[in-house]
């Protein structure tokens, strides 16, 4: 298939890439910066130069590729409106990157009991909102002559295939680590998320492509785990001592407000069985502890 990717130099996009060219596919890849044309294209991708903004480029792509998979942005509404409009009548699949913090409490890393399944989702905060919307709007295009899809994504961790390596939760979790000598999480640590490996996430995108249900919602995630198991774990891996608590006022001084209260600092459990009824999806990677103590310090 010809494939129209945007994010293909970020983290989740790369990985997905990386998979798409090695089954074979064709990929047209949406990159904003001229001089990363060149490193997309020596991967083996026809890079366009476009923004999320440009509507005229991503409608034409999009109606020139046989699928489209947007993979640079759970939160930008024009450039789901613009592949919407590229695609619709025409059947093709559309595959929509949210994320798990749309279920997320801010919760100051305290604990919660509450999971959420795909077919029952809360109301979200005001703060994920807009990015609910985005995702409604996915998959009311079903209506419109598209089989379009949300694959929602919770924690993923694991090294990326492509162009980036590093995911956006506990990366940032060690990068503080190296520059203190101390693992720290928001609050008590005893905030939950279910987690994903990228190589399952990959697995996931490939499954989806195949056979995907048009208007539906997905979660992408194989276990779950608390921050503060998490940061010790890292602590171990790192040599270092004790995982400590950090007041959250401290965090969003550090991650800014958005990473603190949502990315590390609130619970987001989630249960998707969707992906392994409908798709045959049966996530094999290593558990997230297991890729902390052994392959998180790997080059
Ligand atoms: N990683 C996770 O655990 C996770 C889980 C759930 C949901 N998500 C969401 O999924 C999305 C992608 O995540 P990621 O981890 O892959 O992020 P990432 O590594 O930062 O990659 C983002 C990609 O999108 C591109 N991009 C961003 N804004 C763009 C714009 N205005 N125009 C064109 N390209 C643009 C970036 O291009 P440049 O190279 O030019 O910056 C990059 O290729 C994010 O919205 C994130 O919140 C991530």
């Amino acid at each position: 298939m010809k494939i129209f990717l945007t994010g293909a130099t970020g983290f989740i996009g790369g990985s997905i890439a990386a998979g798409l060219l090695k089954d074979g596919h064709e990929v047209i890849a949406l990159v904003r910066k001229p001089e990363q044309s060149s490193a997309v294209a020596a991967l083996g991708m026809t890079p366009v130069l476009g923004d999320l903004n440009d509507s005229d480029i991503i409608i034409r792509q999009s109606r020139e590729a046989d699928a489209v998979i947007n993979a640079a942005s759970s939160d930008h509404r024009g450039a789901v409106e613009a592949i919407i409009e590229g695609l619709a009548g025409s059947g093709k699949t559309f595959l929509h990157t949210s994320g798990s913090s749309i279920v997320g409490d801010a919760s100051g890393g305290q604990a919660s009991d509450r999971i959420y399944e795909e077919d029952a989702l809360p109301e979200p905060t005001a703060d994920k909102a807009k990015r609910v919307d985005i995702d409604n709007l996915v998959l009311a295009a079903a209506s419109r002559g598209v089989r379009s899809a949300v694959l929602c994504n919770t924690l993923i961790y694991g090294h990326g295939r492509g162009l980036a390596r590093d995911s956006v939760q506990l990366p940032r979790l060690r990068r503080q680590a190296e520059k203190s000598g101390i693992v720290r999480h928001v609050g008590p640590g005893r905030n939950i998320w279910s987690t994903t490996h990228i190589d399952d996430v990959v697995e996931f995108y490939r499954c989806a492509l195949a056979g995907v249900t048009a208007g539906t919602f997905y979660f992408v995630e194989s276990g779950e785990a608390s921050f503060g198991d998490m940061s010790q774990a890292m602590a171990e891996a790192m040599g270092l001592g004790k995982a400590q608590d950090w007041p959250l006022d401290d965090a969003i001084a550090e991650w800014g407000y958005e990473m603190a209260s949502y990315g590390l600092g609130s619970n987001s459990r989630v249960r998707g069985h969707r992906g392994r009824q409908e798709l045959g999806w049966a996530p094999s990677a290593p558990s997230v502890f297991d890729w902390i103590g052994k392959d998180m310090l790997k080059a």
